[in-house]
């Protein structure tokens, strides 16, 4: 394991980190103005990094492909003209000038135990640290909740990935022992206690290693046909319809297609907003239909699960988990099971061999403890 001295020599001036987040429920409802309820993860992403006084350029080192790439003012200043994970790197200085601010070149040494393309949102805490770091050596002032939105902007107008607001939110705001209850119409936050271990219950991530992808066309198409539905019904996000009056929103629409995508959205939205209530009143317990009730709607009306993850949610629940559901943006990634503490290794062991009996790639499992966001280390 390489360290910042040996890549650059030398002492970093400081060491900043964002995690990894989980989404308990609420998918696809982001940049549908709807509400989404995630946590962080401990597993996050480390930025030592060090102001450079000769040139507006940013020298990065990743720890996982063990490349350094030079990223100069042209190639930060134009949308697009890197891919890979260095674009997240240049996305962010190019949101931070399109946000007027000066940005110091500097010397990044990223290190990071996110899982990689599991919907983890590895590529956020890459932003979000690079973001901690540039703005404090550049001696700019970002207020923490403007945050998101700026990682968003490098998001959507650098990569090129047109996703919404919800997992910057997390690698930035989430409390530690919480979950973050976020209305993605008007940023409003609660942090609402998630404190697995005094009831008893465990959160085990099932990484089911099926390859998960963002820019893929299927997001942007699940983005536009809500808009086009949006556009339709009248109104300015799926998030104005309510669940009462959703019958009435269907009878609207021209095809069943928009009409199960629009139940997921409204329906989605709501088992959030019950979710928080159950949690609010501390029945975490209670919560497992829910989640459940989010992954058929995922499976069914907005068709983003593949085999492997329909499989591990429902060996999971035979297994006695009391709620299984994928998480993230889907076709792939991680499913979230709640169990009780003592039954971790039962159901693990169940999706493991479900998983074998179907030829699947053996899945990755570890239990998800809700962590601090973004902040500096050193
Ligand atoms: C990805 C996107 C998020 C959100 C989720 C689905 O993680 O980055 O903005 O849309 O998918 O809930």
């Amino acid at each position: 394991m390489t360290s910042f001295a040996e890549v650059f020599g030398g002492e970093p001036d400081g060491v900043w980190y964002a995690p990894g987040r989980v989404n308990l429920i609420g998918e696809h409802t982001d940049y549908n103005d709807g509400f989404v309820l995630p946590f962080a993860l401990a597993q996050r992403t480390t930025v030592a990094a060090r102001r450079r006084l000769d040139s507006p350029q940013w020298t990065v080192h990743s720890t996982l492909t063990k490349e350094t790439v030079e990223i100069d003012a042209a190639s930060a200043a134009a949308p697009g003209a890197l891919t890979g994970w260095s674009a997240y790197v240049a996305g962010v200085v190019w949101a931070m000038h399109e946000a007027g601010h000066r940005v110091a070149g500097a010397q990044l040494f990223i290190d990071s135990d996110v899982p990689l393309g599991a919907g983890l949102s590895s590529s956020h805490a890459l932003e979000c640290a690079v973001l901690g770091a540039l703005t404090d050596l550049s001696d700019v002032d970002i207020p923490v909740p403007a945050r998101p939105r700026l990682v968003q902007r490098s998001e959507n107008g650098y990569v090129g990935a047109p996703t919404g607001i919800l997992d910057q939110s997390a690698s930035i705001l989430c409390q530690a022992g919480n979950a973050l209850f976020l209305d993605c119409r008007d940023l409003s936050t609660e942090q609402v206690p998630f404190d697995l271990d005094a009831a008893g219950l465990a959160l085990l991530v099932i990484d089911t290693r099926a390859p998960h992808q963002h820019t893929d066309g299927e997001y942007a198409k699940r983005r536009s046909a809500c808009e086009a539905a949006a556009r339709i019904l009248g109104v300015p996000a799926l998030r104005d319809i309510s669940n009462g009056h959703l019958d009435a929103a269907l009878a609207a629409l021209p095809d069943d297609e928009s009409r199960r995508r629009v139940r997921h959205v409204v329906t989605e939205n709501q088992r959030v907003l019950d979710t928080v209530s159950l949690l609010r009143a501390g029945q975490l317990r209670a919560i497992g239909p829910l989640l459940s009730a989010s992954h058929a709607s995922m499976r069914d009306d907005y068709e983003i699960t593949v085999p492997p993850v329909d499989t591990a949610v429902a060996a999971a629940l035979s297994a006695g988990a009391y709620g299984a559901r994928m998480t993230g943006g889907g076709f792939g990634g991680c499913v979230l099971a709640l169990t009780d503490a003592g039954a971790v290794d039962t159901v693990a062991t169940a999706v493991r061999t479900a998983f074998a009996t179907n030829g699947f790639t053996e899945p990755a499992t570890f239990l998800a403890v809700p962590s601090q966001g973004a902040g500096r280390l050193a």
